[in-house]
């Protein structure tokens, strides 16, 4: 429903000057004007003068960082960016997202999501009705099957899709989900994209022929098998032609590699993976010494596996850089849900890479006499 333009702007302002902010962003532009800057984004740091709001702004050419004291400064900074005609605001709390978006007709659609954390956090009496993206008593539930727990977990990854996609869509959207297992986000993605008005062509991949066969009758009896298909075969060698919009949920360990591999191949406009196990690097690790300085990090088997951990989707976040994409690593779901909570986001900008970007992942992988699988995989053909 739009809300008066006024009222949203002032529930963006109190969260943006509250201290547990996690991060807001403004973007685009209201229809005939244009904001002075492209981006804003805001978020709480601490720095050794204190807390302050960090405001970091883009004039299209290049960011401008300033942190702010709160109180005063703040509020300032604050009301000059709501006077901007951004089109968009994204504002995220631990208490959920809020997302004002300015009509042609100036009014403000807002859309509020409550986040996982505080829901469990929240009272009974909590008075903000719980807002999933697909209700958990959704028909396709009931139909595909699927815990509480699948069903937090596929709605935590629609939330990430819905923030990630701009407010217009295409008209036709390509989406592909790579090792979709028993095709509970493949369908979700397919209900939450069509309630968009988007028309849809909507692929699963899965390595195992039983889940194809056993996906298909679904898509059938849940009447959408023009839209909704599935193929059997690996990820990186499964017949689809290309997608504007990559999924994968937990493919397994290289499985994300391959995924992330074929989005390149299609030039994805956007994509988001959260991957699963990680064997690849982590047996690298274990078959050489870390290299000096950092032999330490290799000592201990516990932290060797999280350090190669973090070390494969660092590489994995750089090889998107260097391939046109903008990425960001984010959880998309509180950890005591699943440790397996990180989600590799990224949309194609074509944007070559700077030398920068390329030094710093040659650093990387060099510094450790790494070869990760997505590099081998990207340079295959
Ligand atoms: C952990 S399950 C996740 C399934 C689903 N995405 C979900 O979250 O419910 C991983 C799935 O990836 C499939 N898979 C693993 N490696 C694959 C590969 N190289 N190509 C295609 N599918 C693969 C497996 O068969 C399995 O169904």
């Amino acid at each position: 429903m739009p809300e008066t333009l006024s009222d949203a702007l002032a529930e963006v302002r109190a969260l943006l000057l509250r201290p547990d902010l996690t991060r807001a962003v403004a973007a685009g532009r209201r229809k005939g004007q244009t904001p002075s800057v492209v981006r804003a984004e805001l978020r709480p740091v601490s720095l050794k003068g204190g807390p302050k709001l960090q405001i970091v702004t883009n004039d299209g050419a290049r960011p401008f960082t300033r942190n702010v004291a709160f109180g005063d400064e703040a509020a300032d900074a604050v009301d000059a960016l709501l006077a901007e005609p951004f089109g968009n605001w994204h504002v995220e709390s631990p208490g959920g997202t809020v997302q004002v978006r300015i009509t042609k007709k100036g009014d403000a659609q807002v859309h509020r999501a409550v986040s996982e954390v505080s829901e469990a956090a929240a009272p009974a009496s909590h008075d903000r009705a719980k807002e999933h993206l697909l209700a958990p008593d959704d028909p396709l539930f009931t139909e595909i099957g699927g815990g509480a727990a699948k069903r937090r977990q596929v709605d935590a990854f629609l939330r990430a899709l819905a923030a990630t996609l701009p407010d217009e869509l295409p008209a036709h959207l390509r989406v592909v989900d790579l090792g979709c297992g028993n095709a509970y986000l493949t369908f979700a993605a397919y209900r939450y994209l069509a309630s968009r008005g988007v028309a849809l062509d909507v692929v699963g991949v899965d390595v195992r022929e039983d889940q194809r066969v056993r996906n298909t009758a679904l898509a059938e009896r849940l009447g959408c098998a023009d839209e909704v298909r599935f193929v059997a075969g690996t990820i990186l060698d499964a017949d689809v032609e290309r997608a504007d919009v990559v999924l994968a949920l937990h493919a397994c360990d290289t499985a994300t590699d391959e995924a992330l591999a074929r989005a390149v191949e299609w030039e994805a406009s956007w994509v988001l993976a959260a991957p699963c196990c990680h064997h690849d690097l982590a047996a690298q690790l274990r078959r050489q010494a870390v290299p000096s300085p950092f032999e330490g990090l290799g000592r201990h088997g516990i932290l060797r596996e999280r350090f190669a951990d973090v070390l494969t989707d660092t590489v994995r976040a750089s090889l998107l850089r260097l391939h046109g994409y903008r990425v960001e690593v984010v959880e998309f779901i509180d950890s005591a849900h699943t440790p397996r909570n990180l989600l590799i986001r990224a949309r194609h900008t074509g944007t070559a890479p700077t030398a920068a970007v390329r030094e710093e992942y040659t650093a990387l992988t060099g510094g450790f006499h790494i070869e990760p699988a997505l590099e081998k995989l990207l340079s295959r053909s």
